[in-house]
Formats: C-alpha cells, structure tokens, sequence
C-alpha cells in the first residue's frame, strides 16, 4: 500500500504521522510545492520512527508527481487553510485552481489510485474532482464527515459525562456550519438513544457546537484545525487499505440516492479496497431529510461557483 499525501502543511503531515503510527501502509509520499518542505516533514517523521514503532518508509519531495507513481490512494490537502471569521466558502477561488491541477498531475502518475480530497470547500472541491477527472465515482471521496462525526462524538460524551468510547453518532450533509446535520435523534450511548439521557436544550446545544466544531478551533487557533482532521483521513485511508468495510460518512457523488443528483455531500459509505463501495442509504426522519436537502441546497450554491 502506497499513500501520497499532497500539502505538507498542519493537516497533511498529521494525515501522514497518524498513518504511519498506525504502521498499515509500506509507504508515504508528501508533497509540497514549497523547495524541501515535504522533504524536510518526513525527515521529521522517519525520526520517529523507532520511537513510534512503525516501518513505514516517509519520503517527501518538492513538486515531483513521479515520486508519487503506482500510489494506491492519495490524499490531497494542498490550498489555503480558512482564517478566523471566514467561511470554507470563501477559499473556492484559489483552492479550485489547485485542486484541478494536483487531481491531474496525481492521476498522470497513479491512473488506478483512489483520492481523498480534504481541500475546502470539500463537498465542492470534491465534486470539481469528479467532474474533472472522469474517475469512476467510487475512486473519488470526501473527508469531512469522519471528521464531523469525530467531533459530533467528542460533544456527546462531555454532554453525557461519557468515555467517548460508550458513544456513537454520525454527521451527515455538507461538511460547512450551516450544512452540517449531525444526526442527534440517531446517537446512542451503548446502544441507548441519547435522548434517555439528555434534555432537548442539551441535545440542540450539542447539535451547534458540534456544527461549529471547526470554527471554533480555527478563532482560537488562528489556523484551521489538523490533528483531528488528519486522524479522519488516516482512518479511511486505513478503511480501504485494510479492505475493513467500515461506515463512514463520506463526501460521495449522489445519482439518486437520498433523492438528491449531481452533487457531492456526506452520506453514510461502506469503505473499502475499491473506495466508496456502497452508499448506504438509511431511512431518515422528515426533519432530518428536510435538513439534507436544506444542506444540499447550500453545496449546489457554491459548486455554481466553479467554473466548469
Ligand atoms: C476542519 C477543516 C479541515 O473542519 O475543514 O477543521
């Protein structure tokens, strides 16, 4: 298993460490457009690698795409991070352009790989993805419900005063503050809905932070967040290395599912070593099908703003 990771910034070397702790890929690529940057990151993490007890080979390299041949997934973060006050939305312009380019140049070198596209704004970098490369849809997905979901989760157990490991629950929709639709009235702790827990003020106060998980980390961090971001990516990436079949909601390009065409939004996927191997399309409430369709309606907004 060869994984390139393209952006050596915060999120992409995060992506890259938590792969290789988790020891599951032969090899790791990182790219940068900055002269040694990617190089400079992998050295930092091969020096770890005693310490952290992974084989895993990280190499970096500035710009060169051959260094990246014969990869099985590639991760592509590269793009501007959001600042504090700005929405995903905001960085279509310059992140479009980017994304175009290194989804070409990667599939030049690795035509069979499988790519996830953590580049905001996601669900429309994603769909760009698709519409650009003629990949079968399968080998495209979306990073930001695993992400959304992880912090959906963390929210739940504060609320319940619960280890995170009792708590389940998954954000569907547009990975955006206003998109998000974490499916409250499906979480459960241990099998038991949160609802037998916690009052519907607590519950819609975990719905909103939850949605503003990111914008949150980003006003006090004056970046855009990494380490959860890179633990999302690096568990599917190890979903489809390790061929685990697992659900997680995904960014997936929709042809009828969920009643919704021609767009790119998280819904629930089973991954594995073909990618999005199944949308799983579960049954939802009225309210919560009325908030997908809201978010979807959002996501089409801005992918009217590509210049396709
Ligand atoms: C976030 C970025 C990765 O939500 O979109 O932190």
């Amino acid at each position: 298993m060869k994984v390139t990771v393209v952006g050596a910034g915060a999120v992409g070397a995060s992506c890259a460490e938590y792969i290789a702790i988790k020891d599951f890929a032969s090899e790791v690529v990182i790219l940068d457009i900055k002269e040694g940057f990617a190089e400079g990151k992998a050295m930092d993490l091969m020096q770890t690698a005693s310490l952290n007890s992974f084989d895993t080979k990280i190499t970096g390299s500035t710009n060169d795409y051959s260094k990246t041949a014969g990869s099985d997934v590639c991760v592509i973060t590269s793009g501007i991070p959001r600042k504090p006050g700005m929405t995903r939305e905001e960085l279509i312009g310059i992140n479009a352009g980017i994304v175009k380019m290194v989804s070409a140049s990667l599939i030049e070198h690795s035509p069979n790989t499988i790519i996830i596209v953590v580049s905001n704004p996601m669900d429309t970098m994603t769909y760009l993805v698709h519409k650009t490369t003629g990949l079968p849809k399968n080998r495209i997905i979306g990073m930001g419900g695993a992400l959304d979901s992880a912090r959906f989760k963390y929210r739940l157990a504060e609320a319940l005063g619960a280890p995170i490991s009792d708590v389940d629950g998954m954000v569907i929709g547009g990975h955006s503050d206003k998109g998000m639709v974490p499916l409250i009235g499906k979480a459960v702790r241990n099998s038991v809905s949160v609802s037998e827990f916690l009052s519907e003020e607590r519950m819609d106060q975990v719905v909103q932070d939850t949605k503003v998980g990111g914008a949150t980390l980003t006003g006090l961090l004056g970046t855009s967040a990494w380490y959860a971001p890179g633990a999302a990516v690096s568990a599917m990436v190890q979903a489809i290395a390790c061929d685990t079949k697992k659900i997680f909601p995904c960014s997936a390009l929709l042809d009828g599912e969920f009643g919704l065409s021609d767009l790119s939004i998280g819904v629930p996927c089973v991954l594995g070593a073909n990618g999005i191997e199944k949308i799983v399309e579960i049954s939802l409430s009225d309210a919560e099908k009325a908030k997908l369709a809201e978010s979807a309606e959002g996501v089409k907004k801005t992918n009217g703003l590509l210049e396709l």
